[in-house]
């Protein structure tokens, strides 16, 4: 029996006639291939494809859109865009419709679920199944409305990596290989002018674009979420390398990295959608600068990560996702979420891949790794 027909959850054996596709919160490279490949599949099944313009919105706020807020979905309207970064169908972060806010008499602004509403419209649009492609706030949105009856399934996608069940998200690798690239390229500079350069990856509560990034670009420090660090130890490292002849320091900081008993660096906190994470990479620059005495600069990579044309691997991905999205609903399948388990790709609930967030094991061997090559994490 093939993986994907043994992890099955739910069947569901009501005939498919039209379904949608919608890319909610951050975009990640590798979203228009997900598109193309399910819009793809499910054309050669005879179903209707349409796509939801950002997120919910386009259901949800139809007059806000010219066209209506739904996207018909032809061949020739996903010709071409596998390459291509961004997303087709628009994507937001804001206006969970689980907890979208609104605004009372007084002026405060409280979430309301407005679910059972969404789940209308998705009835009256004549949807008979959704594939949502998103990171893990998506996921969540989309195991409520399975669980309300809506035949959905998940495709796991942020730069973060950091979504638990499957090896990799699409988007992961073209960030990690930017990230490394422009690690690469800051060795040269921070020579020329013996300087610290402290380089902020996005990430959020986790560690892996800065650990995989900075691994592979011979950082000398790695500053991850999963380890508060302590800074005059990483001090301690730069000064070290000095003494050996080596003036320059490359110190890559996930901005979710936080010091040893202290906090994570907020920008922004706003109801209705997740913290805005930042400002860490300044603060290292600054403390490390003080502590050494050399010349330090701060590079935040920031957006950039999420920008330009997937790398192979994550075309491919890409394309697995979203054609082994078609063939569960094809199988049956409810509730669950397309899952990179190598060599194959596996279908796993969605309740269970949207349970904890995957962070840095601490023992993983890219760790070990790291540390046999003489990086610092601040511990
Ligand atoms: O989840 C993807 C991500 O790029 C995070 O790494 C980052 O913290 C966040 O989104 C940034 O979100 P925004 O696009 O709202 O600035």
């Amino acid at each position: 029996m093939p993986p994907s027909k043994r992890n099955s959850t739910r069947k569901t054996s009501s005939t498919i006639r039209r379904i949608a596709i919608n890319t909610g919160g951050g975009d990640a490279p590798g979203l228009n291939a997900v598109i193309r490949a399910a819009t793809l599949s499910a054309l050669n099944q005879g179903w209707e494809v349409v796509g939801i313009r950002d997120g919910y919105h386009g259901l949800m706020m139809p007059a806000n859109y010219p066209d209506g807020g739904l996207i018909q979905l032809t061949r020739e309207r996903v010709r071409g865009i596998t390459h291509m970064g961004g997303t087709i169908l628009g994507t937001t972060n804001r206006g969970n419709p689980l907890k979208f806010p609104v605004m009372d008499k007084r002026g405060n602004v409280k979430e309301v679920d407005r679910s059972e509403e969404l789940i209308r419209l998705i009835r009256r649009n004549r949807i008979d199944a959704l594939i949502c492609v998103g990171g893990d706030g998506s996921l969540a949105i989309a195991n409520v409305l399975a669980q309300k009856g809506v035949r959905v399934i998940g495709v796991p996608k942020t730069i973060d990596n950091d979504l638990d069940k499957t090896v990799a998200t699409f988007g992961f690798d073209t960030a990690v290989s930017f990230a490394t690239e422009c690690l690469d390229r800051l060795h040269s500079t921070a020579e020329a002018h013996q300087r610290i350069m402290v380089v902020e990856v996005m990430g959020r509560y986790a560690g892996w674009i800065a650990l995989n990034s900075g691994t592979a670009g011979s950082a000398d420090a790695i500053l991850i979420p999963e380890i508060p660090y302590d800074l005059t130890r990483v001090a301690a490292h730069i000064k070290q390398r000095a003494n050996r002849g080596r003036k320059f320091s490359i110190v890559v900081v996930a901005e979710g990295a936080k010091p040893l008993g202290g906090e994570t660096s907020v920008v922004e906190r706003e109801i209705g959608r997740a913290e805005r994470l930042g400002g860490i990479g300044e603060r290292v620059a600054q403390e490390v600068e003080a502590l050494t005495g050399q010349d330090s600069r701060v590079v935040v990579l920031g957006h950039l990560l999420r920008g330009g044309s997937p790398t192979t691997f994550d075309r491919l991905l890409s394309l697995r996702f979203g054609a082994a999205a078609v063939r569960a609903l094809v199988e049956g399948q409810s509730n669950v979420m397309v899952a990179l388990d190598p060599p194959v790709v596996r279908y796993v609930p969605l309740e269970q891949a949207t349970r904890r967030m995957k962070t840095v094991p601490l023992d993983c061997d890219t760790v070990l790794t790291a540390r046999e090559l003489g990086i610092s994490f601040g511990d």
